[in-house]
């Protein structure tokens, strides 16, 4: 089962609900929201009252990626405003596990994402307490970069190791994700794909989105 989650980063702000609608309808599964501070990353985009303001608009869940420092201080902000998924970056956080346990907390689900340098080993001891793994394939910052393909032996490793383990978390795509280059990813064991520019720089989405969906299922 394939999930598509459409990032809203590479949608029209001007018109935000109707953006998030459209691809509710055209099969989405799962809204991404990209959350960026101007320090863990070199771009600034939308905090809680984006999340909140989304929050009425659409029943799919709203997966919110922290590309943010000191993540702990906006968690219960983001859960408040209505967030189902939370996930931070393991390069951000100094405590991990409280991190977790702190998204937990919410009733929220937690993840954790991993540059595209950032070893599988960096996450081994804290399985047992997510739900699900977001693996970076863009450096994190910007829609529209190019799929770094180098990843996909990290996914194929981790999906062995969650097999081996008998754990169930879901791995999560990130970054120039489109019907191409969701096949090895698909094939390496994820099952969740954020897709920002390949779907809302399309004149039609849901044929974009149905394209991106039917290639990771095939
Ligand atoms: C990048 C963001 C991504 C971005 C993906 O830092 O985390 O979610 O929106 O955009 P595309 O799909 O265009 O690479
Ligand atoms: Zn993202």
């Amino acid at each position: 089962m394939i999930k598509i989650a459409p990032s809203i980063l590479s949608a029209n702000f001007a018109k935000l609900g109707e953006e998030v609608k459209e691809v509710e309808q055209a099969g989405a599964s799962v809204i991404h929201i990209d959350v960026m501070d101007g320090h863990f990353v070199p771009n600034i985009t939308m905090g809680p009252i984006v999340v909140e303001a989304l929050r009425p608009i659409t029943n799919l869940p709203l997966d919110v990626h922290l590309m943010i420092e000191n993540p702990d201080d906006y968690i219960e902000q983001f859960a408040k405003a209505g967030a189902d998924w939370i996930s931070v970056h393991v390069e951000t956080c100094r405590h991990l596990h409280r991190t977790i346990q702190l998204i937990r907390s919410f009733g929220v689900r937690p993840g954790v994402v991993l540059n595209p340098h950032t070893p599988i080993d960096s996450i081994q001891h804290i399985l047992e307490d997510i739900d699900f793994v977001l693996f970076m394939t863009v450096n994190p910052g910007f829609g529209g970069q190019k799929f770094i393909s180098s990843v996909v032996p990290k996914i194929e490793s981790l999906s062995k190791i969650i097999k081996e383990r008998g754990l169930t978390i879901d791995i999560e795509i990130d970054g120039g994700i489109n019907a191409e280059t969701i096949i090895p990813c698909a094939k390496a064991g994820a099952s969740i794909f954020v897709a920002g520019s390949a779907i809302y720089n399309k004149e039609n989405r849901a044929e974009a989105l149905k394209e991106i969906l039917d290639a990771g299922e095939a």
